[in-house]
């Protein structure tokens, strides 16, 4: 599989994108990067793909991944001065902040009363609610009880909600009137750009562009883990349809600020 990704030339495809604002780089704390190195790899591949700048959001995920706010900003901050002490003559993108992917089950009822949810704003304060822009996804094997109320309490309590990967759960379709009703609702979507290459499998793949074509997505996100993702990024930075779909239409990727 690897030898086939080798082949095509990876093209800065994501340019215009300027930021990632979905990625697992932060080592050991979810099942993204396993090491500095590893991080190193892939920020590599993001950079020659076009990404300028990356924004690092590791899973909250009790109690699988029972990340906390502030242990997660002090390994940031080492990880930073681990990353321009052993970058060598790699180019890599800036790292700018770290926020978090928070699932919507047993745990986060106690992440959202703690208050200490890592978000990220708008550049123009104007667009931007109280307590920010917090990325959320759910389960990738059942729908939730619950889900449709826990995302609108959120919006009561001041949080803007971007929902990670909608095309990656399987029991919302195409044209899925919960997603409809986020929609009306003011919930803003990231699409993953390995779905638009198929690496999740045909369904996504098929939804990704849909729900483009409907006019909902408003971020573009890598969701690197390791290696293989980076590898499986440069194969998607010359499929001819991504490429069309970053030109034709605009992200709000590059709008994004931290807190
Ligand atoms: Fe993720």
């Amino acid at each position: 599989m690897f030898g086939l990704f080798r082949k095509k030339k990876t093209l800065p495809t994501f340019a215009p994108l300027v930021t990632d604002m979905h990625c697992h780089l932060l080592p050991l704390v979810d099942d993204g990067s396993k090491s500095l190195e590893e991080s190193l790899e892939v920020m590599q591949a993001m950079r020659e793909c076009g990404f300028e700048e990356i924004r690092l959001t590791p899973h909250f995920n009790y109690p699988r991944f029972p990340n906390k706010a502030d242990d997660i900003q002090e390994r940031y901050k080492h990880f930073c001065a681990e990353v321009e002490a052993n970058k060598g003559d790699r180019q890599i993108p800036r790292m700018t902040s770290v926020t978090g992917e928070y699932q919507i089950g047993d745990g986060f009822a106690e992440y959202l009363e703690s208050g200490q949810l890592l978000t990220y704003r708008f550049a123009d304060p104007k667009r931007c609610s109280e307590k920010g822009l917090l990325l959320i996804e759910f389960s990738l094997h059942q729908k939730r009880m619950g889900l449709e109320d826990t995302v609108f309490k959120l919006q009561m309590d001041g949080y803007d909600v971007i929902l990670a990967h909608p095309e990656r759960y399987p029991y919302f379709d195409s044209h899925s009137e919960v997603l409809e009703r986020f929609k009306e609702q003011g919930v803003y979507f990231q699409t993953n750009i390995l779905s638009f290459d198929g690496f999740y499998g045909e369904a996504s793949q098929k939804k990704a562009f849909d729900y483009v074509e409907n006019g909902w997505v408003e971020f573009l996100g890598t969701d690197m883990h390791n290696v293989m993702y980076a590898e499986a990024l440069r194969h998607a930075s010359s499929n001819r349809k991504i490429i069309q779909l970053v030109e034709k239409n605009e992200f709000e990727n590059k709008n994004l600020v931290s807190r």
